[in-house]
């Protein structure tokens, strides 16, 4: 069988480039210990037994410290718990929020505040509510078919 010279330059270079990847995954993986998230780390937490794990075995918000609160949140299909937080203008909040379930979104409207929710990892952001209002606390990932219903309250007085 006679191949063409040209398609033995890019046969050989296609070849190089997947070893040269591979080896470069395995590096990494082995030699480097870089892992996907959620495998093992400290935030790992089981799911289904999260109304004994602390800090989810009581979802709420608490002050922290002058105008810094925590709020503690679970995500579930189709809601969020607490579905109402209220904290005054000026505060920061440091939300800590895990799911129960699936995967699901966690976005305010208006702010910086987007991030993913997902079950068995914690998720943490900080963010300090200067305007006083209603803010609406969104689901953004698609999560079944209560999906569009799936929100709560944050309101700063
Ligand atoms: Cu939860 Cu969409």
């Amino acid at each position: 069988m006679h191949i063409h010279r040209l398609e033995k330059i890019w046969l050989v270079f296609g070849m190089s480039m997947l070893a040269v990847f591979l080896i470069m995954l395995g590096v990494s993986t082995f030699a480097m210990g870089m892992q996907t998230p959620g495998s093992a780390h400290a935030h790992a937490l089981d799911p289904t037994r999260l109304e004994e794990t602390a800090p989810f075995d009581k979802p709420g918000v608490t002050q922290t410290g002058d105008k810094e609160y925590e709020a503690v949140l679970i995500a579930y299909g189709f809601g969020f718990n607490p579905d109402k937080i209220e904290i005054p203008a000026g505060s920061t909040v440091k939300f800590t929020a895990t799911s129960s379930d699936v995967v699901h979104g966690f976005e305010i409207p208006g702010t910086t505040v987007n991030f993913m929710v997902l079950p068995g990892e914690v998720s943490h952001l900080s963010y300090t509510f200067d305007k006083p209002g209603e803010y609406l606390i969104l689901c953004n990932e698609y999560c079944g078919v209560g999906h569009q219903s799936m929100f709560a309250k944050l309101i700063v007085t």
